[in-house]
């Protein structure tokens, strides 16, 4: 049976993603969103207009607010929300962000209840909190899109920094998607050489420092936007993961229960991604000041988790999640209220 991806948010990110997977012939592609009527609907028939030129065969579809296409997707990725502007933190984003990503997950739960969810929106750690909760779905298919982008980054600047090519870099980035990104330069290594042999560590910091800024580099080379060419390309590598079950090992935000000595709380790890979503987290030992900077980082995390659940008028960090499916549950509650209206999809 042919596969389904569904990329909910048409701004750069979801388009470009789309494309890019589209181009792999892997799963057919349906596109929501946009913030006029047909932008998604001109988007996909653009690139299906294209699939003669890059042969593939891909089917391409774009709607504006509807979502019954999105019924059956294999996964759904969600870019939709407000993109960062000059000056902006990626958590300035949050409630505004919160209240699309919420409305959104309530109207794709009950029509693509066994699809993994990819979250893009940031700020990316918490909002994958509010797609985990809003949707009862297992943390196995809830994963946010970080560790992917951030590695790929530091992977470029170690090999512009090298001059060597961008394959001989495996780059190892752990935590949240902020500032307090943690890059170990102890697991990253050039065709197999420890980073650490080849850049002095004042140089390596300074790369590390321009890693964490990557995102803020770009906004304010763009000055309209976010990056979307490498956070495609990160969700893209995602979804192949997960649609040729690969059991590829890649960094993703993931709901840590206990794991890394952390509970509750989606923090960027290396997870194996196969069919199912992630199916395993894999822990590496960590140097007292590697694990001081990771628990910083998810500190950080929760600190903003618990800002939202105090707008939210909650007051446990806990989520519901339990690691067993309780959607069925969620559903059945779901079906006893009354469904939301349209929720407006706007720019990522
Ligand atoms: C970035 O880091 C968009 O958060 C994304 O560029």
């Amino acid at each position: 049976m042919r596969k389904k991806v569904s990329f909910v948010g048409a701004g750069n990110v979801g388009a470009t993603a789309a494309l890019r997977l589209a181009e792999l012939d892997l799963a057919d592609i349906v596109l929501v969103g946009g913030v006029h009527e047909g932008m998604s609907a001109g988007k996909a028939l653009d690139m299906a207009e294209a699939a003669p030129l890059e042969k593939h065969h891909s089917r391409i579809s774009g709607y504006t607010n509807d979502f019954d296409e999105v019924a059956g997707s294999d996964i759904v990725v969600i870019s939709a929300g407000v993109a960062r502007r000059p000056g902006m933190s990626r958590d300035d984003l949050l409630t505004t962000n919160r209240d699309v990503v919420r409305g959104l997950v309530e109207r794709i739960v009950p029509i693509a209840g066994d699809a993994v969810f990819i979250i893009v929106t940031n700020p990316l750690d918490a909002m994958c909190h509010v797609v985990l909760e809003t949707s009862g779905f297992p943390r196995t298919r809830v994963l946010g899109m970080a560790g992917v982008l951030d590695s790929a980054r530091f992977a470029t600047f170690i090999a512009q920094e090298l001059n060597v090519s961008v394959e001989n870099v495996s780059a190892f980035v752990l935590g949240g998607h902020g500032d307090t990104m943690v890059p170990l330069p102890r697991y990253t290594c050039v065709a197999g050489i420890p980073v650490t042999q080849l850049i002095p560590s004042q140089r390596l910091e300074e790369i590390i420092e321009r890693t964490r800024n990557g995102g803020s580099e770009i906004v304010n080379l763009l000055k309209v936007g976010s990056a979307y060419y490498a956070p495609a390309c990160a969700v893209k590598e995602m979804c192949e993961a997960i649609l040729k079950d690969k059991k590829k090992i890649l960094p993703c935000s993931a709901y840590l229960q206990g794991e890394y000595g952390v509970d509750g709380l989606f923090v960027g790890v290396p997870v194996k991604l196969g069919s199912k979503g992630m199916e395993e987290i894999i822990e590496v030992d960590l140097l007292p000041q590697e694990r001081e900077a990771f628990l910083r980082s998810a500190q950080a995390v929760r600190s903003l988790v618990e800002a939202m659940r105090r707008l939210n008028g909650k007051d446990s960090l806990k989520s519901q999640a339990t690691g067993q499916d309780n959607r069925q549950a969620r559903q059945a509650k779901r079906r006893g209220s009354t469904p939301r209206p349209g929720v407006p999809l706007t720019r990522e």
